[in-house]
């Protein structure tokens, strides 16, 4: 359905899970937060309750992320059931590929093949300094069993200045070798307490850079709701992606709606959650009610990220942690 800007919004991203077995230090501090008890989280019945709502209503992807969605136990079922539904063109689904290479063969089978990886370097030791984790080796081989199972495939890099902005070209090379999509995201910086200050390396420094060491890329036209400004380097096969999450220049194509782990709707990344669902579903409302609630927030989504941030009653609230938002 289209909102008060004439966008049809017919994309959403649900967090299944706060919880994350990494600790990406502009994510989480390092002791994690407080995670939520299970039953503060949406149930796999409400999830599919809401699914089938906004199907109603014209939506067509549903995107799965966290945390880390393969943390949440059986999160395969959810996935399962979610194909049931039968009114989702694409099931997408955003990892840190710690956890998921035992599922490859069911995830084919269900017909699920869109995954973003997150990897913030190819370097071990600074992927181990960026999540405080000493994982790479197992994403790595993740990436690898993903790419020969013919996966969809986008990576994600979060680039930040100072510490891996000397793996923007090595990520990159990746598109040459692999038919994959490499993107990197701006930094998003987080008002929790942890993370205050930071000197953004931007979308503009990053296309320089790229530009800068394949002076022959291209830029290709925008498909629907993409968050990326997507590059073809000529003969890669795959594609480059800058995705300006801090500076915000996306906005005037944005398809998407967010539901965080306790059922808390963010029709805008940038707002600080404008309705609890799960609280809604819980004191009985029928699905119509559901759906009128979908529509009037809809047509309240802000113009952008910028107007989004102006209406926040609780910043500090707002931008606490991206785990229990999906990012
Ligand atoms: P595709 O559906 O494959 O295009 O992926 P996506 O970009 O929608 O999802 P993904 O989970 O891979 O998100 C990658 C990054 O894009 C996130 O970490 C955010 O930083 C950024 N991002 C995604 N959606 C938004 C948004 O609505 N606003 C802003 N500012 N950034 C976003
Ligand atoms: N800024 C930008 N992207 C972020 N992500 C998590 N935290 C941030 C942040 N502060 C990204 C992850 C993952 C995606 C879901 O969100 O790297 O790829
Ligand atoms: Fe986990 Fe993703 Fe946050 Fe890293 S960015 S700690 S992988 S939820």
């Amino acid at each position: 359905m289209k909102d008060s800007f004439d966008r049809s919004i017919d994309y959403v991203r649900i967090a299944v899970t706060d919880r994350c077995n990494l600790r990406c230090f502009y994510c989480m501090p390092a002791n994690g937060i407080p995670y939520e008890p299970k039953k503060h989280l949406l149930s796999y019945e409400e999830i599919i309750r809401l699914l089938d709502v906004l199907g109603g209503l014209g939506f067509k992807k549903v995107r799965f992320t966290g945390g880390e969605p393969f943390l949440r136990k059986d999160f395969i079922k959810l996935l399962e059931k979610t194909v049931e539904l039968g009114v989702y063109d694409s099931i997408h689904i955003t990892s840190n590929g710690t956890l998921l290479q035992k599922h490859i063969t069911r995830l084919k089978e269900l017909g699920i093949s869109k995954i973003n990886l997150s990897i913030d370097s190819l370097d071990p030791e600074r992927f181990h300094q960026i999540t405080r984790r000493n994982d790479f080796e197992k994403v790595w081989q993740t990436f690898h069993m993903l790419v020969e199972h013919g996966f969809q495939i986008k990576l994600n890099a979060v680039i930040m200045h100072g510490i891996n902005t000397q793996d923007i070209i090595s990520l990159a090379e990746l598109a040459k070798a692999y038919p994959v999509g490499v993107r990197f995201i701006e930094e998003m910086p987080f008002n929790g307490g942890y993370k205050q200050n930071i000197q953004m390396y931007s979308a503009r420094d990053i296309h320089s850079d790229l530009k800068a060491h394949y002076p022959t890329l291209e830029k290709l036209p925008a498909k629907h709701g993409d968050t990326a400004t997507v590059f073809q380097v000529p003969g890669y096969q795959g594609n480059l992606g800058v995705i300006a999450a801090f500076s915000r220049t996306f906005c005037n194509t944005c398809n998407r709606l967010r539901i965080a782990s306790k059922g808390e709707i963010k029709s805008c990344l940038y707002d600080d959650g404008v309705f609890n669902i799960r609280d809604y579903m819980r004191a009985g409302v029928s699905d119509t009610e559901l759906a009128d609630k979908f529509r009037e927030i809809i047509r309240l989504k802000p113009k952008d990220g910028f107007e989004a941030e102006k209406q926040r009653k609780n910043t500090m609230q707002a931008m606490k942690s991206m785990s229990s938002i999906g990012g």
